[in-house]
């Protein structure tokens, strides 16, 4: 087991030892963040939650605060925000759940979709990893007469860093109407010109019929799941989501730590800028080194190298000469895992420098 000792940030503590960190999805560095820091601690003064639910005394200007401020980032009319983002595939699926019968999920999505449309009641039909030709079979194969579909997929998948071809899914899903619900948990904040992840990516605007959830504890360095959406929707979410009805909202300081998050990235573009250049860097060095990386912006980088045995052993290396990287199985891991780099705009040249002439020497 490891044991974290500092926030998590370019160095980090790890083990008691201040290490070179390329772990974990800060990919701005904002979890130890002076501002957001002090937002938190601020807010301890209304204590550590509302201790009631949202539909009754359980409101307070943080939580209000941070969805305002997702719906301005995200450009839409208002914003839920829950406790996490884990709970982003049971939002979707709850909140759209009169609007579809089948949802069809790429085999590699999240635990968050898997479980969530599991626990919503619906049949799960599962499609090839990022497969739109698929997709496209399964719909014709498995929807019968007046059925809807709806199509769950990561944005950004945490394993491989892969981005979902969306344009591609919704042209599989154009014959049968149907909607698109995404988890963006690693898009938001980094893809898109400003920020607001895989879709606009694509140029793709979001709709009735296609929604994505986020998560405010990766770029933003705070904690807690969203939607941004239409009045519409957003009303039906709060309305009819078991989770939002019947459990706690995030933490107050949480909430205001995550708001401070939000100002700070939607005020940063130039960060956007720094992860691009530091990704294009790490990218270009490591397929010098040989190791598949592909060209996106998307600062998630991961290798099955040999054995679990052998993963293991290149961090244990990298480890010894201060240097943490993730020998994790996640979802979308093949059985022995993956061995994964996460870049962030707070590293320096030298630091991805180092990284690459370190791997280089230990592979
Ligand atoms: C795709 C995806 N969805 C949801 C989550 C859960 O988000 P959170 O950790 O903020 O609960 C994660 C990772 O943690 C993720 O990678």
């Amino acid at each position: 087991m490891f044991l974290m000792g500092s926030a998590p940030g370019p160095e980090t503590v790890i083990n008691g030892k201040r290490c070179l960190y390329f772990g974990g999805t800060g990919y701005f560095g904002l979890h130890g963040h002076p501002a957001v820091i002090r937002a938190g601690i601020a807010a301890f003064r209304h204590g550590t939650h509302a201790a009631t639910t949202r539909s009754g005394f359980g409101n307070n200007s943080a939580l209000l605060d941070v969805e305002r401020k997702l719906a301005a980032f995200f450009g839409t009319a208002e914003a839920v925000y829950y406790a996490s983002g884990y709970l982003n595939g049971l939002f979707l699926a709850q909140g759209h759940a009169r609007a579809f019968d089948v949802a069809f999920v790429d085999e590699a999505a999240h635990y968050s979709i898997r479980d969530g449309v599991a626990a919503a009641g619906k049949r799960a039909v599962g499609y090839k990893h990022l497969d739109p030709a698929d997709l496209g079979r399964k719909l014709k194969g498995s929807l019968g007469r007046g059925w809807s579909p709806a199509v769950f997929t990561d944005g950004v998948f945490p394993t491989f860093g892969e981005i979902a071809p969306l344009p591609d899914l919704l042209e599989a899903l154009r014959p049968y109407g149907g909607i698109l619900c995404l988890d963006d948990a690693h898009g938001v904040g980094v893809l898109g010109e400003n920020g607001r992840g895989t879709l606009e990516h694509f140029g793709i605007a979001p709709s009735l019929k296609i929604s994505m959830a986020g998560t405010l504890s990766k770029a933003f360095g705070g904690h807690g799941g969203f939607i941004p959406g239409p009045a519409s929707l957003i009303r039906r979410i709060r309305r009819e989501v078991g989770a939002y009805a019947g459990s706690m909202p995030a933490p107050t300081p949480i909430a205001a730590a995550s708001a401070k998050g939000i100002d700070l990235v939607a005020s940063h573009p130039e960060w956007r800028a720094a992860l691009r250049a530091n990704v294009r860097r790490a990218k270009a060095g490591l397929r010098k080194l040989g190791l598949a990386a592909d060209d996106t912006p998307v600062p998630v980088i991961a290798w099955t190298l040999g054995s679990a045995a052998e993963m293991k052993r290149v961090q244990r290396a990298l480890l010894d000469r201060g240097i943490a990287v993730a020998c994790l199985k996640y979802a979308g891991a093949p059985a022995g895992g993956v061995l994964r780099v996460t870049i962030f705009s707070t590293h320096t040249p030298d630091d991805i420098d180092r990284l690459i002439d370190e791997l280089g020497r230990i592979l």
